[in-house]
């Protein structure tokens, strides 16, 4: 990796460059209509953030079995697909690149929070019993045992995962990035913890991992592997998924078989700072090896920290979650060294602008 890299330096991924290093990371926001539609709001949102190399979306539905949370958006219908292009226009218009974040929230769900007729499902029957969700309707509530997917759930899912992708496109995104980490779906089948099945989807470190590589290869078989990045998150503690024996070798493996299927990015979480374990620097190292192409690190981060990280070569690129949330600019401030916004966590996922579209750009808070 190139020892003189800096965070500010413009970088190639796939066929796309970006105009630095910094990723905005997927952040859940909960903006969208009470059906799951994006709303002009959220053009604002992502404009004002455009300055990053590349935004990631907050999680977005690729199916309505998928919706867990209230008010987040999905790429599943026409009306959806029509109310992102006004979004990624916005984003490109300012030179930005955006990728669709696409989470699949699996048993982390509540029937309040679904379309009408959709199922609660996991590769398991095996309810998340250390975590809430909070409904609009009835404040937070115990998480249903979810149904054990079917051969045919499994099959119908991963079309939805690659169908979603093609829509998404038709949005206007330049790729899209696969949610396989933080307890959604992907992980729930990647963890022993929340998959005990006997089939060909479960028990080895293969069977754990083959829903996460035949997501990721009918995404690709449909948009392209330069448009198709994942997020993992080894020694992942949300969602009721604990580190397991056997995962740094599960995660080295499904790593190397994604480097394989050459998709463009891998998005490694640390949610140390968090509460979650640090994952060991070894393994980032070694999933960063067997994989190949960009990686991108998360976690944490401030200026200093990502330019060490990006100069050592454990990334290529860093990704910026709170730090983008409470700084429209970020970029610009980290170039001048200027001092950040703190993020009001009163109203992370409350409707309406404030606390979400309103946090000053410098020359504002300069005055
Ligand atoms: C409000 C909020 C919502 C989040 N939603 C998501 C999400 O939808 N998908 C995801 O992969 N991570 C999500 N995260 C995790 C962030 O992407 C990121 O990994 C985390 O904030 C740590 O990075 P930071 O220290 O730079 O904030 C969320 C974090 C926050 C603060």
């Amino acid at each position: 990796m190139n020892a003189n890299s800096t965070l500010f330096d413009t970088y190639q991924l796939g066929n796309i460059q970006l105009s630095n290093k910094t990723v905005m990371a997927p952040m859940t926001r909960s903006r969208s209509t009470q059906t799951h539609i994006p709303t002009p709001i959220m053009t604002d949102y992502y404009a004002q953030r455009a300055g990053a190399g590349l935004i990631v979306t907050e999680g977005v539905a690729p199916s309505p079995n998928g919706v867990g949370y209230p008010r987040i958006p999905g790429l599943y219908n026409q009306k959806q697909i029509e109310a992102w292009r006004p979004i990624t226009k916005a984003v490109h218009d300012k030179g930005g690149k955006i990728f669709a974040q696409l989470m699949h929230t699996g048993r982390i769900s509540h029937p309040l929070n679904m379309p009408e007729g959709s199922i609660v499902m996991a590769p398991s029957a095996i309810a998340a019993s250390t975590t809430k969700m909070y409904t609009d309707q009835e404040g937070p509530q115990d998480l249903p045992t979810p149904k054990e997917m079917t051969k045919s759930d499994i099959k119908k899912t991963i079309e939805e995962f690659a169908h979603a992708a093609k829509n998404a496109i038709e949005a206007g995104f330049d790729g899209v990035e696969l949610h396989a980490a933080n307890g959604y779906l992907i992980e729930q089948f990647i963890s022993p913890d929340s998959n005990q099945r006997t089939d060909e989807y479960g028990g080895s470190i293969e069977g754990r991992v083959k829903f996460a590589l035949e997501v990721a290869e009918q995404t690709i078989a449909v948009i392209g592997a330069e448009k198709v990045g994942i997020r993992l998150s080894p020694y992942g503690a949300f969602n009721d998924i604990n580190p397991f024996s056997g995962q740094e070798e599960t995660f080295t493996y499904l790593a190397k078989k994604l480097g394989e299927l050459n998709l463009v990015y891998l998005h490694l979480v640390d949610h140390s700072d968090m509460g979650a374990p640090e994952v060991p620097r070894t393994l980032k190292e070694e999933m960063r090896d067997a994989f190949g192409n960009t990686v991108i690190i998360s976690g944490g981060y401030d200026r200093d920290r990502a330019e060490n990280h990006l100069k050592d070569g454990l990334g290529h690129l860093v990704a910026f979650g709170k730090p983008f949330l409470a700084n429209p600019d970020l970029v610009e401030r980290m170039k001048q060294n200027a001092p950040l916004n703190q993020p009001d966590f009163d109203t992370l996922y409350t409707p309406g602008e404030k606390g979400y579209t309103d946090y000053p750009v410098l020359e504002m808070s300069e005055v």
